[in-house]
């Protein structure tokens, strides 16, 4: 049986006012559930979300709380919308203590974004990479502060689909198009990233962490199965695979973002259980863990991922 990793209860006792965060994919999942308690703190949270509507009505209970909350239009298909959404954000706001990289897809069939990169590589990592990037420079003027880069166990790859990189093919362009492999690949290079990007803002006062939220019973599982037989006919067996609430799968990101000893692991991965992980000492998770991808580790790696990501979403021009 796993155990479910928990932040200190102290963490969600700290008063958040005055502090500025922007969660992705806030409608719904993890990213709801860290809105929620970040609001709950006297935080002002900044709910980025693909369909305004569904973040409207997914935040509207949260007005009686202590913090406050108002919902952007962000849609990581297209690094269009990643750059209204920095600019619009910059227009009202002077800071941003945390951003958290939370928003994904899972086994999508095959597709591309708007710019045609690979709908997993585009939507997980490309757009999140650049909106990191657009929004570096409010986050060094508000430091200290933090960035949260939600990957997932995945990274580390399953039974038959490794967790692997192909820079020479980042789109399926030159093989079968994969849905289980490309969202391996989207969430290790989410690692590789929040590896390289600690290392680029040492001494910045900007921490980043990549996490594995745990295996939450959400939308995500959307195109592999019905949501109701995660939700309804596993469930009996929740305990034993592991399957949590999104209260729960909240709970790494929020630890990365409220934790005084953090940014002390500042290019760490932090991990829930899972029973992903191959080997048996991994399955508990961590706060932090050394990732099961050795890829993870390799710099010259991380620096290619960067130049060839920079070039992607036409931050070389700039
Ligand atoms: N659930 C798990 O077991 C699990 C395990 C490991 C890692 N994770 C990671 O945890 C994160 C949160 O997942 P979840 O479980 O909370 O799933 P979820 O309930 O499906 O939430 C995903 C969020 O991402 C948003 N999103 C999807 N495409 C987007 C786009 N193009 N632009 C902007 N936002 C977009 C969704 O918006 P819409 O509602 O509009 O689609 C939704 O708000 C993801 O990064 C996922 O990969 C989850």
């Amino acid at each position: 049986m796993l155990k479910t990793l928990k932040c200190d209860p102290a963490l969600f006792e700290k008063d958040l006012s005055g502090q500025t965060y922007i969660v992705t994919g806030a409608n719904s999942g993890t990213g709801l559930a860290t809105a929620e308690q970040l609001v709950r703190q006297g935080a002002n949270v900044i709910a980025a979300c693909r369909r305004m509507e569904a973040g409207i009505d997914a935040i509207k209970h949260l007005t009686a709380e202590s913090g406050s909350v108002e919902v952007m239009e962000l849609d990581l298909n297209s690094l269009e919308s990643v750059r209204q959404f920095v600019s619009a954000f910059k227009k009202q706001h002077t800071l941003l203590h945390g951003l958290v990289n939370n928003a994904g897809v899972m086994n999508t069939p095959e597709g591309k974004t708007k710019d045609g990169f690979e709908t997993q590589f585009g939507v997980n990592y490309l757009g999140h990479f650049l909106l990191t990037e657009l929004l570096l420079d409010l986050l060094k003027k508000s430091a200290p502060s933090r960035i949260v880069i939600v990957s997932s166990a995945a990274h580390a790859g399953m039974q038959k689909s490794p967790g692997t990189i192909d820079l020479d093919d980042l789109h399926f362009e030159n093989r079968k198009y994969d849905g289980v492999l490309a969202y391996n690949q989207s969430k290790l290079a989410l690692v590789i990233y929040g590896r390289h990007l600690a290392q680029r803002l040492k001494g910045s006062g900007v921490s980043a962490f990549s996490t594995h939220p745990g295996w939450i019973r959400s939308n995500l599982i959307k195109h592999t199965t019905p949501v109701w037989v995660q939700n309804v006919l596993m469930r009996p067996f929740s305990r034993f695979l592991g399957i949590m609430s999104a209260k729960d799968g909240a709970q790494t990101q929020l630890h990365c973002l409220l934790d005084d000893n953090a940014p002390v692991h500042s290019g760490e991965y932090f991990s829930q259980n899972s029973i992903l992980y191959a080997d048996k000492k991994d399955k508990p998770g961590g706060w932090p863990m050394k990732s099961p991808n050795p890829l993870t580790y390799k710099d010259e790696l991380a620096e290619q991922l960067y130049k060839i990501s920079i070039k992607h979403v036409g931050l070389d021009k700039n």
